[in-house]
C-alpha cells in the first residue's frame, strides 16, 4: 500500500472537523451524567495502548474513534460540576474554539514579525489584566503554559535584578510554607539553594507574617546577603488563604527585593468584591502570576505573568541571535520570545480574548462571585453541622473540613477514617475531591471554581459525606481509583 499524502482535501477536512466538534459537544453535553473521574491503572493501560509505532497509515476514523472513546475519557473530568479537587479547570465554549483556531491558523506568537496581529492582542489582553490588578502604567508581561512557567520566569527575572547588587551566592529569598510547590522548583532550576531560602512563619490563618519577613531581612543584611525575593500567596493552593500583600510590598520595598505574588490559584478574585479586598495590594508587586485557566474558564494551557516593568524580562530572558535578526523592528514591536523561556509560542491570548468580547468581563466576574458564594455556603453547613469540622478559617473558595463523628476524637484513627470517605465519594462516583494536611491533620478540600457548580452539586457531595460519616463506612481496599494499592 502507498503511504496516503499528508494533504488532505477540502471535503474530507470538513467531514473529520465536523465529527470532532460532534465528539466535543456530545462530551460537553453529557458531562452532568459522567463520573467526574475514570483512569486506570498502569499495567491496565499498558495493556490498552502499548504498540509499537504504525509504519503504515489506518483509517482516521477508527483512530479518532480510538482517542474519542478509548484515551480521551479515562481521564479526570476537570469541569464536571462535582470536580473541586486540586484547582480545577471549566472552560467557556469561546475559549475552546479560539484555541483550535489559534491551531487551525498555526500562529507563531514569539516575535511580532512571525504574528503581528496576535502579539497586539496579547498586549491588549495583558493590559486588562494589569488594569483588573491595579498595576501601574507600563505593566506588562506575557502568557504562559502555566502559573508554573509563570513562577519560574518571575524568579529568573528578580535573580537577575539582583544580580546588579551582589553575587548570585548572595541572593536571597523569602517565602512561606503555603507556597506552591513551582515556587520551590522554580528557585532549584534558578540556582537558588535551599541555604539561600527563608522559610518565614505564617500565623494561625496561615498568612506569612510581614514582621518576621522584616526579622530575617535585617539578620540577612547584617550577614551581607542580598535580599532579592519575597514571594507572597494570592491565594494558596491548600487553603487559598491569601497573604498580607499591602504589608509585604511594604517589607519587600524596604528591603530592595522584588515582590512577586502568586495568584495562579486566586488572582482573578480581583474580579468579584469579597475577593478584591481580599487581595488589596497586589498592584504593588513587582509581579504576579495568574491563571487564566483556573478561575477564568479557559482551556489548558493559559497561564501568564505580569511585571511592573517589561524590561526586567527583557533583560532576564533576551538573547540576541544572528538568525533572527530580522525580528528586531524595535522595542515597541515586542518579541514575546524575548520575554520568557519560549520561542515558539501558541497564541495563548486568542482564547482570553474572545471569552471577553463574547461574555463580557461582567458575566466572568458574575461566575467568580458565585464560586466565593459557594465557597461561603459549604463553610457555612460546615460550621453548623454537628459531626463536621473546619480545619483552617476558608479563604477564597477553598474548604478544608473533616468528618469528626462524636466518639472520634483520635488524631491517626480521624485521619485514616476521613480518608476512608474521601476514598469512597471518589471512588463510587459521587465527585471527585482530593485532601490535604492542615496542621498535620488529614483535611478533606473542595476547591470551588466551576462556572457550571450549583449549591445542589456541593450540598450533594456534603449529605454524602455526612451519611458515609454516619455509617461509618470505610474505604475500598484499594484506595479511590484503584491507584493508590498499585503504586510501587
Ligand atoms: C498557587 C498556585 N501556583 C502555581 C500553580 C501551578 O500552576 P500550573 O499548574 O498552571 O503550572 C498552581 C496550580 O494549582 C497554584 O495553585
Amino acid at each position: 500500500m502507498t503511504p496516503r499524502d499528508l494533504e488532505w482535501t477540502a471535503e474530507e477536512m470538513r467531514a473529520l472537523g465536523y465529527a470532532v466538534v460532534d465528539a466535543v459537544v456530545d462530551r460537553h453535553q453529557g458531562l452532568p451524567e459522567e463520573r467526574p473521574w475514570r483512569g486506570g491503572s498502569r499495567r491496565e493501560l499498558e495493556a490498552l495502548f502499548r504498540e509499537s509505532c504504525p509504519e503504515e497509515g489506518r483509517d482516521i476514523g477508527e483512530v479518532l474513534a480510538r482517542a474519542t472513546g478509548e484515551i480521551l475519557p479515562r481521564a479526570g473530568r476537570i469541569d464536571h460540576p462535582r470536580f473541586m479537587a486540586f484547582v480545577p479547570s471549566s472552560p467557556v465554549w469561546p475559549a475552546i474554539l479560539a484555541d483550535w483556531l489559534a491551531t487551525g491558523f498555526n500562529i507563531f506568537q514569539g516575535t511580532w514579525l512571525g504574528g503581528g496581529g496576535p502579539s497586539q492582542i496579547e498586549l491588549v489582553v495583558l493590559e486588562w489584566f494589569r488594569e483588573w490588578l491595579g498595576m501601574p502604567d507600563g505593566a506588562g508581561g506575557l502568557f504562559t503554559s502555566g502559573g508554573s512557567a509563570a513562577n519560574l520566569t518571575a524568579v529568573v527575572a528578580a535573580r537577575e535584578r539582583a544580580a546588579e547588587r551582589g553575587p548570585r551566592s548572595a541572593f536571597r529569598a523569602y517565602v512561606s510554607d503555603q507556597a506552591h510547590s513551582s515556587v520551590s522548583r522554580a528557585l532549584r532550576i534558578a540556582g537558588i539553594g535551599s541555604d539561600q531560602i527563608r522559610m518565614i512563619p505564617v500565623d494561625t490563618g496561615l498568612r506569612m507574617r510581614p514582621d518576621l519577613l522584616r526579622d530575617a531581612v535585617a539578620r540577612d543584611r547584617a550577614a551581607g546577603f542580598v535580599p532579592g525575593l519575597v514571594v507572597g500567596n494570592g491565594g494558596a493552593t491548600n487553603t487559598g488563604i491569601v497573604d498580607p500583600l499591602e504589608a509585604l510590598a511594604g517589607a519587600a520595598r524596604e528591603a530592595g527585593a522584588w515582590f512577586h505574588v502568586d495568584a495562579a490559584y486566586g488572582g482573578f478574585a480581583v474580579l468579584a468584591s469579597g475577593g478584591s479586598e481580599l487581595l488589596a495590594g497586589i498592584g504593588e508587586a513587582d509581579s504576579v502570576t495568574l491563571d487564566p485557566h483556573k478561575w477564568l474558564f479557559q482551556p489548558y494551557e493559559a497561564g501568564c505573568l505580569l511585571v511592573r516593568d517589561p524590561a526586567d524580562l527583557e533583560r532576564a530572558f533576551r538573547v540576541s541571535a544572528e538568525y533572527l535578526q530580522d525580528t528586531e523592528l524595535g522595542l515597541e514591536h515586542v518579541n514575546f520570545g524575548d520575554r520568557g523561556v519560549q520561542l515558539s509560542r501558541s497564541f495563548r491570548a486568542l482564547k482570553v480574548w474572545m471569552t471577553l468580547q463574547v461574555h463580557g468581563r461582567a458575566a466572568l466576574a458574575g461566575a467568580v462571585e458565585e464560586a466565593l458564594r459557594l465557597a461561603d455556603h459549604v463553610a457555612e453547613r460546615v460550621r453548623s453541622t454537628p459531626g463536621l469540622r473546619l480545619l483552617a478559617e476558608p479563604s477564597l473558595s477553598v474548604v478544608c473540613f473533616q468528618a469528626r463523628p462524636p466518639g472520634r476524637d483520635d488524631g491517626a484513627a480521624l485521619d485514616a477514617f476521613n480518608q476512608a470517605i474521601q476514598d469512597r465519594i471518589v471512588e463510587e462516583g459521587t465527585a471527585m475531591i482530593s485532601s490535604t494536611r492542615i496542621h498535620g491533620r488529614f483535611a478533606l478540600r473542595f476547591c470551588i471554581l466551576n462556572h457550571r457548580t450549583r449549591q445542589a452539586d456541593v450540598d450533594a457531595v456534603l449529605d454524602r459525606i455526612l451519611e458515609l460519616a454516619r455509617e461509618g463506612e470505610g474505604a475500598p481496599p484499594s484506595g479511590p481509583h484503584g491507584l493508590r494499592a498499585a503504586a510501587p
